[in-house]
């Protein structure tokens, strides 16, 4: 029955003249069957340079918003439009403005973890690949940066600059828990301990490194450890197995996103076979968006 299905999607998409792009927190009979598995800053940029007429997005849908945000002239399909994201949920335009009215000073940075509309209120975005990067680029010696309260703080620490941070979090990463990390250490001494930016300060104290998950497949890429414990969502494991198969994984614990594993391959095949559903946004709410997006890609390269 799955091969079946799988033959299908790879027929649709050659008619369709489609691309699969999936983020590395999907399932891995999704990972399997994409072009390109990814972080979110890279299937960004994929999607914007892809030679594609139709952009099937494996994620959430934040990620086919910016999809659709900087490649508005291909179709994204999102196969399981239930597939959100608390954290972007956490902030919403008339919030994000009395923050900004009570700094006017201030220029936002958001997290493209976020709705279209609030990134259209922002100066520029940025992903967990280049948030410390972006926050030193913007022009302005205060920033406000949302949603997500943890990777703020992580900005914060490093930064001197004045930074006013959203009060928002991740739900899979808050599921991160010390003493599975502990434990895990204590069983693979010699492996490195790698944490997504999301988790929790106190776990950041344990870590090697603190990195977004592209940043993650670098570090591994040049590391001399042969074990790592990974402090992201599960999916991640199975994204460095197949790229590194001499090294070791674990998951950190049970960091296990809903959101991501709603997608399925029947659920692919017929976005495919129907051209929907289409992610698609009001077109002023799109321009706007994209000149926050943009600056972040001026700035990061
Ligand atoms: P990356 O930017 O590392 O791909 O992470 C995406 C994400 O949604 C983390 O929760």
């Amino acid at each position: 029955m799955e091969e079946s299905v799988i033959r299908e999607i790879y027929k649709l998409k050659t008619e369709r003249n489609a691309v699969i792009l999936a983020h590395s927190y999907q399932p891995p009979e999704i990972q399997d069957i994409a072009d390109h598995v990814d972080d979110s800053l890279q299937l960004s940029r994929i999607a914007a340079s892809a030679d594609a007429s139709v952009i099937v997005f494996c994620g959430v849908r934040f990620m086919a918003e910016t999809a659709h945000i900087l490649a508005p002239d291909k179709t994204v399909l999102l196969p399981e439009p239930k597939a959100g994201c608390p954290l972007a949920d956490c902030i919403d335009v008339p919030s994000l403005r009395s923050i900004q009215a009570a700094f006017p000073n201030s220029l936002t940075v958001l997290y493209v973890n976020s709705p279209a509309e609030v990134k259209a209120e922002s100066y520029a975005c940025c992903t967990s690949a280049n948030a410390f990067e972006v926050v030193e680029s913007v022009p302005s010696d205060s920033v406000i940066f949302a949603p997500d309260r943890n990777l703020g703080m992580f900005i914060s620490r490093r930064s001197d600059k004045e930074i006013h941070v959203w009060n928002g979090a991740c739900r899979t990463h808050a599921l991160a828990d010390i003493q599975d990390i502990k434990k895990h250490i204590e069983e693979w001494p010699d492996a490195e301990l790698l944490v997504h930016p999301e988790t929790s300060p106190e776990i950041w104290e344990l870590a090697d490194a603190i990195l977004g998950t592209g940043g993650m497949i670098r570090h591994i890429g040049s590391s001399r450890a042969t074990r790592f414990i990974i402090g992201t969502e599960e999916g991640m494991v199975y994204k460095l197995k197949t790229l590194y198969p001499d090294r070791k994984f674990i998951a950190a614990g049970k960091i296990y996103c809903p959101n991501m594993k709603v997608t399925t391959l029947p659920k692919i095949l017929d976005s495919l076979r129907n051209l929907e559903p289409v992610v698609l946004l009001d077109p002023a709410i799109r321009e706007k968006a994209y000149a926050a997006v943009a600056r972040m890609t001026e700035i990061t390269g």
